[in-house]
């Protein structure tokens, strides 16, 4: 573990030695477990505290399936990047980017389209402080800390209004991040799908109890009750509020399925108790 307080008892985040910094500088409560770093954790990633683990270990108790989830989640990101690039969108507003891991959106885009353009955007610091160390040289890519629920502060600023051409399309993609918001998510998104033109895309997924298989249901009600006491505790939905996230889009085949089968189905993978969705933002008649 490269975090958390250094021989002098300094909190410190950060594994490169000259980038480190105060966890008070920037605003790191490490005693209280958050999503970005349960998330970390439960990807094998370093960037996270005791707090988080021990949080990470009561949501496994409630649902020892989570690490799988996550596994799910984060491969189904990796797909719709891939996707909106063969449909010509080669640029990204990924809110509630997280932690960088594995499969980060700025290494499949730019692997496939040097010229792509990558907005990161989250409210976590440590989050934010680690995915401005690993893209600080990259051309094309921004990380910016804000809040989602705020559409026009993330619209206006400069890390995304300066680097994203919205008079092209542009991917925005909520993967694995609307559950953590208790709030009016059809207005917020309204407000993001008036700012995209045509040919645009909303990508995102949710999780939600309303399951036709009931021990998938209770699988789902168990993560909710071990995110319970986080800073980011879970909000469930069921599919219609889900659905109506993507109100003003033309729902892209399958439509709103579990993140293991989006967008086909995998006979390898069984499903997480989620449902992802694509829309794609409609000429303007
Ligand atoms: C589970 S992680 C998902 C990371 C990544 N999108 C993925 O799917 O691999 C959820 C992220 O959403 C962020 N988040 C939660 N609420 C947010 C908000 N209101 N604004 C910005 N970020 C938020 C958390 O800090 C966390 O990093």
């Amino acid at each position: 573990m490269g975090e958390g307080p250094d021989d002098e008892g300094t909190p410190r985040v950060g594994t490169n030695l000259a980038s480190m910094m105060t966890l008070s500088e920037v605003g790191i409560d490490f005693e209280r477990a958050n999503a970005a770093r349960i998330y970390d954790y439960f990807l094998g990633g370093a960037h996270n505290f005791a707090s988080d683990r021990e949080q990470a270990a009561r949501i496994v108790a409630a649902n020892p399936d989570m690490p799988r989830v996550c596994r799910v989640n984060r491969a189904f990101l990796g797909r719709v990047v891939r996707w909106c690039l063969t449909q010509g969108v080669d640029q990204f507003l990924d809110l509630g980017s997280g932690v960088p891991t594995v499969g980060n959106v700025h290494e499949i885009a730019l692997r496939q389209r040097p010229t792509a353009r990558v907005a990161y955007v989250d409210f976590e610091p440590v989050a934010v402080h680690h995915a401005r160390e690993i893209t600080a040289d990259l051309d094309g890519v921004s990380v910016t800390q804000g809040d989602l629920r705020r559409p026009e502060e993330i619209l206006h600023d400069p890390g995304v209004a300066d680097l994203l051409d919205f008079d092209r399309p542009v991917a925005i993609l909520a993967v694995g991040v609307l559950h953590f918001i208790d709030d009016d998510l059809p207005a917020i998104f309204g407000r993001y799908r008036d700012a995209l033109g045509p040919g645009s895309i909303l990508a995102l997924n949710h999780g939600s109890s309303d399951q036709d298989d009931p021990e998938l249901a209770e699988s789902v009600r168990a993560i909710e009750r071990g995110y319970r006491g986080s800073a980011t505790p879970v909000v469930l939905r069921d599919r219609v509020q889900i659905r109506d996230l993507l109100d003003g889009f033309e729902l892209v085949p399958p439509g709103l399925v579990d993140p293991a089968h989006w967008p086909v189905p995998n006979p390898s993978e069984q499903p997480v108790g989620a449902y992802a969705a694509v829309g794609r933002a409609p000429a303007r008649t």
